[in-house]
């Protein structure tokens, strides 16, 4: 990304301290991207070392600042205690936590094993919560403000067959959001949640879209607007949502699909591929109706 690329000025979230979890690829590291850019300190945690390593390392090349890659698993809460350890020990409190990390692929549900359950629920069901747990009672302790932002996806609303377990726990997480964004809240502790529809990603695609690229991705899912969403627009509303002037946001849960998610609900969504002969076959036809049912009329 470029400066070009962001709505806000320079400097922005300077003294901002921000952990993104999944942050080396994909999502998370554009949304670490721009929080750099901004000037936060990005702390990105993840399974893979050498993955972190280098996306520290581009992103300090390309733009300067403080990325900290700390390889973690957020299914092991000692991993969890260790690292944000080391965060602290650091430089002190985090000011915002980005939960973003995830696991997930297409499956028929009942081909599922308890096993593939627990891959994707350890992930991000309880390895979120264990996240949010860890820093949220340090930030208590101290007294600490805090921004969290959990990455969701739209299913939490509609539901999402063949990636039940991915929308069981993304809805466990927006329950999480809402139930904490209120406990928490006199404790100056925020709670929001992002909910994206189609973003291309290498690991997106590799595990629900085997053949997509970014430029077919969003055609390939019937987005309304053709389209898959970009990455910078994405980095945008958490950029906004992580500020400061964005305190009185808290418990929202807002989507980032194009549409997709609004046009699913629809019973008529699918009219906007009729062409021109096609409204006026139909509306010659519901005419002809309404001229029997008034000629039928007594009153
Ligand atoms: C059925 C499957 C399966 C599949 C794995 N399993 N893949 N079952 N269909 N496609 C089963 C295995 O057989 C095994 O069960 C169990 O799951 C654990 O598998 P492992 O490979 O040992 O798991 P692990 O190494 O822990 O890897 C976790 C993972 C993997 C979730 C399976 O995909 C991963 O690491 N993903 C991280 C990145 C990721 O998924 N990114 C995509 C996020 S995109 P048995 O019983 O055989 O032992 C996203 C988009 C949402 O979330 C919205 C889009 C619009
Ligand atoms: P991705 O690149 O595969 O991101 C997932 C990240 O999570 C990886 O960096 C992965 O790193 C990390 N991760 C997985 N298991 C972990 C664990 N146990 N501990 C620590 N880190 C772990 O996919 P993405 O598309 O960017 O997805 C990012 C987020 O956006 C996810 O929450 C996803 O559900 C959400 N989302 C994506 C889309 C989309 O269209 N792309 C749409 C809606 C929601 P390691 O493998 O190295 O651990």
């Amino acid at each position: 990304m470029t400066p070009d690329d962001l709505m806000f000025k320079p400097g922005i979230l300077a003294g901002e301290r921000i952990l993104v979890t999944g942050g080396g690829t994909g999502l998370g590291k554009a949304m670490s991207e721009a929080f750099l850019m901004l000037g936060a300190e990005v702390y990105i945690c993840g399974r893979r070392g050498g993955v972190l390593e280098e996306t520290a390392d581009g992103l300090m090349s390309a733009h300067g600042g403080r990325v900290i890659p700390i390889a973690c698993d957020i299914r092991v809460p000692e991993a969890i205690s260790d690292m944000c350890d080391r965060i602290w020990a650091d430089g002190g409190a985090l000011t915002g936590l980005v939960n973003n990390a995830a696991g997930n692929f297409i499956s028929r549900t009942e081909d599922l094993s308890t096993r593939a359950f627990d891959a994707i629920a350890n992930i991000v069901f309880r390895g979120s919560f264990f996240v949010t747990l860890d820093c949220g009672k340090r930030w208590i302790a101290e007294g600490r403000k805090a921004s969290v932002l959990s990455i969701l996806t739209t299913w939490v609303w509609s539901g999402g067959p063949f990636t039940v377990p991915s929308a069981m726990s993304k809805a466990g997480l927006n329950v999480m959001t809402q139930s904490l964004a209120v406990e928490w809240a006199p404790k100056g502790i925020r709670f929001n949640a992002i909910a994206p529809g189609p973003f291309y990603t290498e690991g997106m695609s590799a595990r629900l879209n085997p053949g997509a690229t970014a430029s077919n991705y969003g055609e390939m899912r019937g987005n309304p607007m053709g389209r898959a969403g970009e990455l910078r627009e994405l980095a945008n509303m958490a950029v906004w949502l992580m500020h400061p002037f964005s305190a009185y946001v808290n418990g929202q849960t807002i989507a980032i699909d194009g549409g997709s998610w609004n046009a699913g609900g629809g019973a008529f969504t699918t009219l906007r591929d009729w062409d021109d002969a096609q409204w006026e076959t139909a509306r010659e036809m519901i005419r002809g109706a309404n001229s029997q049912d008034r000629a039928k009329r007594t009153v």
